[in-house]
């Protein structure tokens, strides 16, 4: 595996590179990761990944320096599942000088995280766009897991017109349903037993709608209460349609619940896929 900092050095490596296909990160990858990277595999020749803990996405308050960094193990995960060049570029090589044009989506990037992630999609579609870029690819993958981010990208990608083909991987859990994360290493063992509960919640709501509960707002505020009362501080548990994560319509068939909710200090983020 090839590993580069700087721009020029990516450049001049993937020049005569048939079909990329990249996998964007920032590190301290797990099973999810590299579950994206063999899916990659499938879809080109060259598979690209990079690494970069990108500030411009991190609230003023969130953990932008604690954010696990952890570039050797990492580097032996990529080496072994196959990958042909790692972008680990320095903040001094991603933004030499302060990154003064960004992408701005549009209302969505305020709602579901965006309402208390401000200014994070914005510095998630501007880095995506420099890495992009860069990079150069054909093919792309994101993990459903940010199912928002993956949403807002496929968006951006599209109507920018970038020759780029948007691949969405599925959500990779431990035995017990908890949504694989590099920020569960934030988890106390006693925060751990109880994070599955996040995943529990939404399989339920997806029964209850397989049972015919269409009454929509009154099962996220069950399921808001039920996070709450066992300790956890949710932001929101939402029922919304796939396509465009607004509210479901009367002939909606493809929704999504997501969620996001605290369990002591880390926030875990969460969602499934419903056809009804
Ligand atoms: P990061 O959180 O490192 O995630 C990198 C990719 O892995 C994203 O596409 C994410 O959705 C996916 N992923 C994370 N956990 C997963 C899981 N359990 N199963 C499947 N895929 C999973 O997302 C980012 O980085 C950044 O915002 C980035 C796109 C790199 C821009 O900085």
């Amino acid at each position: 595996m090839q590993i580069h900092a700087s721009i020029q050095g990516v450049r001049q490596a993937l020049k005569n590179c048939a079909r990329i296909v990249f996998v964007p990160t920032m590190g301290n990858l797990h099973a999810g990761h590299i579950a994206l990277m063999t899916q990659a595999r499938a879809h080109g020749d060259t598979v690209v990944s990079s690494i970069f803990v990108n500030r411009l996405q991190f609230g003023l308050n969130e953990d932008f320096n604690s954010y696990p960094r952890t570039f050797k193990e990492d580097c032996e995960k990529l080496e072994a599942a196959g990958i042909d060049l790692l972008f680990a570029p320095r903040e001094s090589d991603l933004y030499p000088e302060p990154q003064q044009y960004q992408v701005d989506p549009p209302d969505i990037q305020n709602q579901l995280d965006g309402a208390f992630r401000p200014g994070h999609f914005r510095g998630v579609a501007t880095v995506v766009l420099k890495l992009f870029n860069i990079v150069q690819p054909q093919v792309a993958v994101f993990g459903k897991k940010d199912y928002q981010q993956l949403l807002i990208l496929r968006n951006m990608t599209r109507q920018l017109a970038l020759p780029i083909e948007i691949i969405g991987g599925e959500t990779v859990r431990a035995d017990d349903g908890l949504a694989l994360s590099s920020r569960n290493t934030y988890l106390t063992p006693e925060e751990r037993a109880e994070a599955p509960r996040l995943s529990r919640t939404l399989a339920e709501i997806r029964e209850a709608i397989g049972k015919g509960d269409h009454n929509f707002a009154k099962l996220e505020r069950d399921a808001m209460f039920t996070l709450d009362n066992k300790g956890w501080k949710t932001d929101y548990v939402a029922i919304r349609q796939q396509s465009d994560l607004q509210a479901p319509q009367p002939d909606s068939r493809e929704l999504v619940i997501l969620a996001a909710s605290r369990l002591g200090i880390p926030r875990l983020i969460d969602n499934l896929e419903i056809l009804i």
